[in-house]
């Protein structure tokens, strides 16, 4: 139904008896493939145990404040790794440190860190549900990242009859699977980007490559996954769902596989521009009193301009990198590959482009336009293209 295949959904769980049916909201996110974390109250633990939470959500369960896990403190990196912040059941209490920023447990000083959106589920007595404090303090949290879900009425635990049952699963479901999508302007978009530098074989153990690290690729597939596409990522350096290619040949029969398909092809692969025109099947031997060996290259495959030349639907962005006359070069390069794009960067800059974790490039626009993206890290270069390729507002 939903693919929530690397979203992480922070679960909050605190003391009240609905506490056990977060069970089962943790199994449907997991039947979805969210990677779900739980940080429960030590008072919900008094409902549910952490063995329970823990094999359910096949993660640890976060309960005391002073944990520290890398090099962040547990309430800092959980605020920092979730997508999205579920707090269910919260309770009168939970909801009133909240609005308070009250931080004495783990659960409420994530909840304070936190930045992004909070669903918040309250379950209470109706009595409770009706204490004007109580209402006073949601319409405080209502005003700020949090989206209030209204508790229903029916028969309570507690044994009255009112408003104050935590609202049904789904509920909590669709409202968690609508925000998480609800800033993800490139949903329903194919995108296949391409990373490192490709490996031309000399012999069976050498071989001629590059010094692209693969970074700038990377960061466009996490932005382009962040902003909901579904990317294809064919790199010559392992990463998370990456096909893995080395040559060019190889890179281009997988670009082409794929490319009918595509809303956009971001070509950011530093392939080589020659191979080896015969690979040796077997190691190549020192030969004692030869100084010299001679490698005769062909030419390999200009990937970018084949899939230019196919005038696929897809819009195409292509790469360039230069030493030296960067705009010159870069501008008939676009005229040449005939690309829709080119994000042209300045390699004679050691703090810039290949193997760094900064960039500072130029986007050309085969209408002419040409805009510079000043020097921030990849991951805020790869938001800047996507910003402006597809005219999107974010923050
Ligand atoms: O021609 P040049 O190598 O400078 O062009 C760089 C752009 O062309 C990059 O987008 C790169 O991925 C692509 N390219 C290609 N096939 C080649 C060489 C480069 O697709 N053989």
């Amino acid at each position: 139904m939903y693919n929530l295949r690397g979203k992480t959904i922070l679960i909050g769980i605190t003391g009240g008896i609905a506490a056990y049916k977060i069970c089962e909201l943790i199994r449907m996110f997991k039947r979805q493939n969210a990677n779900v974390k739980v940080i429960a109250t030590p008072n919900a633990l008094n409902f549910i145990t952490k063995l329970t939470l823990q094999n359910l959500s096949q993660n640890d369960v976060a309960v005391e404040e002073f944990d520290v896990k890398d090099y962040k403190p547990e309430h800092i990196s959980l605020a920092d790794e979730a997508d999205i912040f579920v707090i269910a059941p919260a309770t009168a209490n939970t909801i009133s440190k909240l609005a308070n920023g009250i931080c004495d447990n783990l659960l409420t000083s994530v909840a304070c860190a936190y930045k992004k959106t909070i669903i918040l589920a309250p379950a209470m007595n109706c009595n409770m549900w009706g204490n004007k404090i109580i209402q006073e303090n949601l319409t405080k949290l209502s005003g700020l990242n949090y989206q209030i879900l209204q508790p229903e009425s029916g028969f309570l635990a507690c044994g009255y009859d009112g408003k104050g049952r935590l609202c049904s699963l789904d509920k909590i479901f669709d409202a968690t699977v609508n925000s998480l999508f609800a800033s993800q302007p490139l949903k329903g978009k194919k995108i296949l980007i391409t990373a490192g530098g490709t490996i031309e074989d000399i012999d069976p153990v050498r071989y001629i490559s590059n010094y692209s690290s693969g970074k700038m690729g990377f960061a466009l597939a996490k932005t382009a996954r962040e902003l909901g596409a579904e990317v294809t990522l064919i790199s010559t350096v392992a990463h998370d769902n990456a096909i893995i290619v080395k040559s060019a040949i190889e890179m281009q029969n997988e670009v082409l596989k794929h490319l009918e398909t595509q809303d956009a092809v971001f070509m950011a692969a530093a392939v080589a521009d020659f191979r080896v025109k015969n690979t040796a099947e077997q190691k190549i031997k020192k030969i004692d009193d030869t100084e010299e060996i001679t490698l005769t290259l062909v030419k390999n495959p200009d990937i970018l301009k084949t899939i230019c030349d196919l005038h696929p639907t897809a819009k195409i962005i292509g790469f360039c990198a230069e030493s030296e006359n960067l705009l010159e070069n870069a501008h008939s390069k676009i005229q040449r590959k005939g690309c829709d794009y080119l994000i042209a960067n300045d390699i004679s800059r050691k703090d810039i482009g290949f193997g760094a974790d900064e960039n500072e490039v130029h986007i050309l626009s085969a209408d002419g336009k040409i805009e510079k993206i000043e020097k921030a890290s990849k991951e805020i270069i790869a938001k800047e293209i996507f910003k402006r390729i597809w005219s999107i507002n974010m923050n």
